[in-house]
């Protein structure tokens, strides 16, 4: 673990930095910081060093990687031509968490694309992570740095927990800021689509380049799909069994508290989400072993930081059986949900 400030002035000669990036350049993994969560990175030009990532994760070969860069015009150098929207978007967002998919050039390894013929490129909106990318002097291909299935992970030590061992180091930069990962956006179709919702909004995107479509996967009910590979997959899950309740709310309490005596008469260890505003109605409850609140209801780009890391609180005291609350999907709320939907395995009870 190379812990840095990263507050400091020039990160890039720090002592931690320069011996990631070396790692990083002779194709080992290194985990790393952004805005969004931390990524685990390897060099993005290398299939050798890329596939080091597939293992250290256990993920599935056909799930593409996103590549880092650490300045603008860098896009060049991995897509073959950018779109006008594409371009009108690098200005708004970059850097930021958004993700856009791009034609790819001859350089990137393979195994990042899965093999499409279209990359996904970002630039992260953290000091870390663009210092890390300068000095390695490559493209750094970065999935989350969680274990295949696990919550993504916004701290250094969940990197740890699930991937000591497995990987060469993770520089550690303190908690991540957005909580959730990056959008996906493919500008290669017309309108552009959102191929995973994130960090930034359909509602910022659409001000800048107008229509924006929505994979059909994301809206309740979908039946087709996803068009994002790795979207297909169970993702962000605890290991305890997770079910949303949706509806109006003194009957989504109701629901919930008939739920949790249930598992309890099984014998499981018992937890709630909860949110600030629920807070103190659970605490007084007592119907759960565990309740952790997960941000204001009002406030939901808390709930998109404190999402994961209150799922595996949740693991971390081996709780069994988690109910909780939904959320609008408009706004940061679209990502909240997905993740939540994902985390809970599509177990959502409409009450
Ligand atoms: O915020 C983030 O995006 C984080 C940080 C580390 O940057 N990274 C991240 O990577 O979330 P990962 O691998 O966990 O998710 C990448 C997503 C997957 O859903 C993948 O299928 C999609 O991007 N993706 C990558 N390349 C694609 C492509 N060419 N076409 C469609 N989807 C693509
Ligand atoms: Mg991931």
């Amino acid at each position: 673990v190379w812990i840095v400030d990263k507050n400091v002035e020039n990160l890039q000669a720090c002592t931690q930095i320069v011996d990631a990036a070396q790692f990083l350049r002779v194709g080992e993994t290194v985990a790393f910081p952004t805005e969004t969560v931390y990524g685990l990175g390897a060099d993005a030009l290398s299939d050798e060093a890329v596939e080091k990532i597939f293992m250290a994760k256990g993920r599935p070969s056909d799930n593409p990687l996103i590549v880092h860069i650490a300045d603008k015009e860098q896009v060049n150098d991995i897509a073959s031509s950018l779109p006008e929207k594409g371009a009108a978007l690098i200005e708004a967002f970059w850097p930021g968490p958004l993700t856009l998919i791009l034609p790819k050039t001859e350089r990137v390894a393979s195994l990042v694309t899965a093999g499409l013929d279209t990359v996904g490129v970002r630039m992260p909106d953290h000091p870390v992570a663009l210092a890390l990318i300068k000095q390695a002097g490559v493209p750094v291909a970065a999935p989350s740095a969680n274990r295949s299935g696990r919550p993504s992970p916004t701290t250094a030590e969940h990197v740890m927990a699930d991937l000591a061992g497995r990987i060469v180091g993770v520089v550690d930069g303190g908690a991540t800021g957005v909580g959730v990962e990056s959008t996906v956006l493919d500008v290669t179709v017309e309108p552009p689509l959102i191929c995973r919702p994130g960090g930034i909004t359909r509602e910022q995107l659409e001000e800048v380049i107008g229509e924006v479509a929505i994979d059909p996967a994301f809206l309740p009910d979908a039946a087709e799909a996803p068009r994002s590979p790795g979207m297909k997959y169970t993702h962000y899950a605890p290991e305890g069994e997770m079910w949303l309740v949706d509806g109006e709310e003194s009957r989504v309490y109701e629901q919930m508290r008939t739920m949790l005596a249930e598992a309890k008469r099984h014998g499981r260890k018992t937890g709630v989400m909860a949110t600030m505003e629920s807070l103190p109605y659970w605490r007084q409850q007592q119907v759960a072993d565990v309740v952790i609140s997960v941000g204001s209801r009002s406030e939901l780009e808390q709930v998109a930081q404190h999402l994961y890391g209150v799922l595996r609180q949740f693991d971390d005291e081996q709780v069994q059986f988690i109910v909780g609350e939904t959320f609008p999907r408009s706004g940061i709320g679209m990502a909240v949900m997905n993740r939540l939907e994902k985390a809970a395995g599509g177990r959502i009870l409409a009450v």
